[in-house]
């Protein structure tokens, strides 16, 4: 038996610009994981059991566009390993689907590394990341690739988009001092499909509008990460508040978003915004770490369904 697990991710600046070639910064969470184990079965062929999801099915029998029969094909052509082996593999995660941690390219990558071990072959984290990204179309549309490939590097990630054809660009980005970054859960599922869907379509009837909101996220992102190298942290809330206005121009903020980010930031918070795709999902905030305990409590009052705080850059 192996396991193979990868971690979840999140995006600091940047979201949706990055579909239009704008740089974006996303960081790993290495706390929340989602994990596959694979070990030989007798005769069923592939049975693939996700508890979180309610399913088990049989690679065979599964919908080739599921992402899990998918990815697992995908790998296993990649591998130069025959679809007729008789292998169970069992998934978990921690990792909330549907909010923006980068759940579906984690069980992915999850797996691409359980299976990649069992065959004792060694994948490079870029044939990891090309993989998962192939399923990341399924759950998304159009996808950056920004998840994927955080989560394939495990490392904090500048991420530009390129043109079909071009080489994506993927930089680690420096973080000069670590900080304490909050994350809260507004409870709603909201497939970044749909925000997506929506962005492209706003962007389709007045290209110049878009182009110019776009070209303001690059504009804070370069600052971001201007700010980070130089572990000028006090400046990260400002940037979010920011980044966060020009998300709710773009359309895709939601009131339990902004009522979040009220609390948080009447609470102490130096500045928050969504994270992801938007309209639930997870709102982020730069917190000193003393005010962190009180700024917690108010956002579970404000209806937050779980607050993470995690120490990003260390
Ligand atoms: O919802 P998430 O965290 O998986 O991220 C989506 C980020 C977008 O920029 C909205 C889409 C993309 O593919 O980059």
């Amino acid at each position: 038996m192996v396991v193979g697990s990868a971690c979840g991710k999140i995006i600091l600046f940047g979201e949706h610009a990055v579909v239009y070639g704008r740089p974006a910064l996303a960081v790993p969470l290495a706390q929340l994981r989602a994990r596959a184990r694979v070990e030989s079965q007798t005769d069923a062929g592939i049975v693939i059991h996700a508890r979180e999801l309610g399913r088990s099915m049989r690679l065979m029998d599964g919908d080739a566009d599921h992402a899990l029969n998918a990815i697992t094909r995908l790998t296993l052509q990649k591998l130069g390993v025959s679809s007729e082996v008789n292998l169970d593999i069992a998934i978990e995660s921690d990792i909330p689907i549907a909010s923006g941690l980068g759940s579906g390219a984690a069980i992915s990558t999850a797996i691409v590394r359980a299976l990649a071990a069992y065959f004792h072959r060694v994948l490079t984290p870029d044939e990891i990341s090309a993989l998962v990204y192939e399923t990341e179309k399924i759950y998304h549309g159009t996808p950056s690739g920004i998840d994927n490939t955080v989560i394939a590097y495990e490392q904090p990630i500048r991420f530009v988009r390129r043109r079909v054809g071009r080489e994506n660009e993927i930089t680690p980005f420096n973080i000069a001092r670590p900080f304490p970054l909050m994350i809260a859960n507004t409870g709603i599922a909201s497939p970044t499909k749909i925000t997506v869907g929506d962005v492209r379509r706003g962007w389709e009837r007045d290209p110049a509008r878009y182009e110019e909101l776009f070209d303001a996220v690059g504009a804070i992102v370069e600052n971001a990460q201007d700010a980070l190298a130089r572990g000028e942290n006090e400046r990260l809330g400002e940037l979010m508040t920011r980044n966060q206005s020009v998300l709710e121009t773009i359309g895709v903020s939601s009131s339990e978003i902004e009522r979040l980010i009220e609390a948080g930031v009447r609470a102490g918070a130096k500045g928050g915004k969504l994270s992801g795709g938007g309209r639930g999902g997870n709102v982020i905030f730069y917190v000193e770490e003393e005010r962190a305990e009180g700024v917690r409590e108010k956002l579970i009052g404000a209806g937050a369904v779980g607050v993470i705080i995690t120490k990003v850059g260390s």
